[in-house]
């Protein structure tokens, strides 16, 4: 064999090995050292920090529910994708390419499946991670601004779940939008005028559903991926997760505007072989790759593994083609909205637009009305006795609204028995 031949062997034998290693410039680490430098060298890695508190990896602190909520809106961004090569957004093309994805695309059922199963358990997830949040009173200073990220986040996935729900355009999802842009058209003055925005119109039809369409898939996930850069950036640059013991200077440090000293120099400290800036308790921390990074990649794939399992065995609904002429009776909002429209059948007015309205506005002034820093870090704190039983008090209420409207009302809006589904009779009738 001549030298050149020889060589093109050689590197050819090589090839795997060079393909790998242009990728993964460091083997896997085996020392402190290695592993801080995995988290700079790693596009994926870089935008966390170093080192975590071995609090922030508790499953029972956060209950993975960050997290949980991040993989599921990056599961629905896939299968969203997939899903726009087969769906038209036209009133009269909808249904079908609902019917086709069932019968003739092959895995379409499950896409669709997985698509709508993920957005369900979404706004569940994202609605428990707020309550953790406040349960261990995160959302006090210096992290007021993550919570009011948080809190547009949790309306843009009540917004981008209530968008995707006309799509199919069944009867289901024609009347759940109705009843839906109704109860925003209660609101004085600007109501009538946001739901003819919201519709194009002042019924549901071609134009709202173009709106709805444009919304779902590219103006709601776009403001959605912003937010979530901004909020993760945040979690970081605020210190990390919020702790019992994280020591006041580095709370006033960060409340000045100074990154907190901890992470960016934690290499260099390391080096040295000393680790006076590391935080208080160096001994509370660990490196993120690869103690978070595993939890990470493991939490990833049982989400997907539960979105598909519940999207091979459950069909989402999809019902007669949507007929404006014939309401269902009783017509529902999207369950994450009967909570709100079970109050609006007493008043509209209070129901639809007062309790809602307050509702936000107080989650927005909370993180600067309540700045006292104790019971920080720790599930309901004795310190946040009164904080934590309102809260659980408005819970609760928002839990027994939503499970009336869900289970316990009918035709007319009157009272059923779930478990009989016939109307309950009422004196006089
Ligand atoms: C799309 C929705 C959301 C995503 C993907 C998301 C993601 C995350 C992640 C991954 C974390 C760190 C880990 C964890 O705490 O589980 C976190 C922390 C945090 N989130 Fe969210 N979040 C979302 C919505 C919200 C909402 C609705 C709120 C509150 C209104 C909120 C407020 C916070 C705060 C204050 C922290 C810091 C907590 C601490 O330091 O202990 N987030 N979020």
């Amino acid at each position: 064999m001549s030298k050149e031949s020889n060589s093109i062997w050689n590197s050819l034998m090589d090839l795997p090995a060079n393909v790998v290693r242009s990728i993964f410039r460091n083997p896997l680490p085996s020392s402190d050292r290695g592993r801080a430098a995995t988290s700079f060298t790693n596009f994926f890695l870089h935008v966390q920090p170093v080192r975590v508190s071995r609090q922030a990896l508790r499953p029972s602190y956060t209950m993975g529910l960050g997290l949980i909520s991040f993989f599921l809106f990056l599961i629905l961004t896939g299968t969203g994708v997939l899903l726009m090569f087969y769906y038209v957004p036209s009133t009269t093309q909808a249904y079908d390419r609902m019917l086709d994805l069932r019968s003739s695309v092959e895995f379409g059922v499950i896409l669709r499946n997985m698509h709508r199963w993920a957005a369900h358990a979404m706004v569940a997830t994202v609605f428990l991670h707020m309550c953790r949040v406040f349960f261990t009173g995160s959302y006090k200073p210096p992290r007021e601004f993550n919570w009011l990220i948080g809190v547009a986040l949790f309306l843009l996935t009540l917004f981008s779940s209530f968008t995707g729900y006309l799509l199919p355009w069944d009867q289901l999802a024609f009347w759940a939008i109705t009843v839906g842009t109704n109860i925003a058209g209660y609101a004085p003055v600007i109501g009538p005028k946001l739901r003819y925005l919201m519709l194009g119109g002042n019924v549901v039809g071609q134009e709202a559903l173009t709106r709805f369409y444009a919304l779902h898939v590219i103006v709601l996930p776009a403001l959605a991926a912003l937010g979530i850069s901004i909020h993760l950036f945040r979690v970081r640059k605020d210190g990390g997760l919020s702790r019992p013991d994280e020591p006041q200077d580095q709370v006033e440090n960060i409340a000045l505007g100074n990154l907190p000293t901890n992470k960016s120099y934690g290499l260099m400290e390391l080096a040295r072989g000393t680790t006076p800036q590391v935080g208080k308790n160096p001994e509370d921390e660990v490196f993120t790759w690869p103690h978070l990074v595993f939890r990470e990649i493991l939490l990833f794939l049982l989400v997907t593994a539960v979105v598909l399992f519940l999207a091979i065995f459950w069909n989402a609904p999809l019902e007669e083609f949507a007929n404006p002429i014939h309401p269902p009776n009783p017509a529902k909002a999207p369950w994450y909205f009967l909570g709100l429209q079970e109050l609006v059948s007493y008043s509209a007015f209070w129901g639809g637009v007062v309790v809602p309205g307050l509702l936000v506005a107080a989650l927005l002034v909370l993180p600067y009305v309540d700045r006292k820093r104790d019971g920080i870090g720790r599930w309901f704190a004795r310190e946040r006795a009164v904080a934590n039983t309102i809260f659980s008090f408005c819970l609760i209420a928002a839990i027994v609204f939503t499970i009336v409207g869900t289970y316990f009302r009918g035709p007319n809006w009157g009272w059923v028995q779930p478990w009989s589904q016939a109307p309950v009779a009422t004196e006089g009738h």
